[in-house]
């Protein structure tokens, strides 16, 4: 039996934008997804999800959109093994709220199946290509930028090919959740379908701008200074379209508790925003008293790993 963990991640800039080629930049956080693989008698693969109490069952080679039962495939696809396999989730990342659930729960499945199947761990490139792939399967046009960072963890700079780590300090950021749950691929295809609209195109670029200054500020070890950027970025995706009135009433209550920035983090329409404050606790407890979940996350956070 192998345990694997994999963390799970804000999109701090480019959010869309990636999907067309502009640069992103996303960061792992202190909230983790385990998988635990074992193997099975006969061709079937088994997931459990501890969170859920959901039990999916599927033949080895019956093709699924179910994101766990592409991961298993992949990793078994790597390790030339077609063993029958069982899954055990247990996630601290809530699902369906843009902080890369669905991506960290296939990273460490990955992990963990390679890993059992093969008796090596597999680099962590190799981790993030197959969970791309998986996440191919499952998902629309993604542009790889969750799998990459649920992978290789810290914060990343990502343009589509092309990744690098970032050498900035860890930060503390408070998340509050509108509790309207969304779906990723949804998200994607509305905004695909206003891709020819040219402010649409000019937004992209625009959002892509925003990740190259970001970056500058992390490498230089100012994170303070990332706010005014964060607003400027929750204004990019409020004209794509992507924003909600319970996500604005989230971004002005940070506004009017003292944050220097929020934004959504990840596609929208729900999910979450996150906001940089110099008084996160007080500002937790803002969020708190209108009803809204609110936390804070670490960010910069270790990658993928064999537990
Ligand atoms: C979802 O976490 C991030 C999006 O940019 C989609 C993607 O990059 O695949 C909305």
């Amino acid at each position: 039996m192998i345990r694997a963990s994999a963390p799970g991640k804000l999109i701090l800039f480019g959010d869309h934008a990636v999907v067309y080629g502009e640069p992103g930049i996303a960061t792992a956080i202190n909230k983790r997804a385990y998988s635990t693989a074992c193997e099975l008698d006969g061709k079937k693969i088994v997931v459990e999800s501890k969170d859920t109490g959901e039990t999916t069952e599927c033949g080895i080679r019956e093709k699924s959109k179910n994101p766990i039962i592409a991961a298993v495939q992949e990793a078994q696809k790597f390790s030339k093994s077609r063993s029958g396999i069982g899954i055990e989730i247990n996630s601290q990342i809530p699902i369906g709220a843009g902080l890369g659930s669905s991506a960290a729960v296939a990273t460490a499945t990955i992990a963990s199946v390679a890993t059992l199947l093969t008796g090596k761990e597999p680099s962590t490139m190799e981790i993030a290509e197959m969970a791309y792939k998986a996440d191919k399967l499952a998902h629309e046009s993604p542009s790889g930028i969750d799998t990459a960072v649920t992978s290789l963890g810290g914060t990343i700079f990502f343009k589509k090919g092309n990744i690098s780590q970032l050498d900035s300090e860890p930060l503390t950021l408070v998340v509050a959740n509108s509790g309207v749950r969304r779906n990723t691929s949804d998200m994607v295809l509305r905004v695909k379908n206003s891709i020819r609209d040219p402010r649409v195109a000019l937004s992209m670029f625009s959002i892509g701008s925003l990740s190259k200054e970001a970056r500058t500020i992390l490498l230089g070890k100012r994170q303070g200074d990332l706010g005014p950027l964060m607003d400027r970025g929750q204004s990019l995706l409020k004209d794509l379209g992507v924003s909600s009135t319970s996500l604005e009433d989230l971004v002005q209550l940070a506004k009017d508790s003292g944050a220097v920035g929020s934004k959504i983090t990840g596609a929208g329409g729900g999910g979450c925003i996150i906001s940089l404050s110099d008084n996160p606790e007080t500002l937790i407890q803002a969020f708190k008293e209108s009803g809204a979940s609110a936390y804070s996350v670490r960010t910069n956070q270790p990658g993928v790993r064999i537990d």
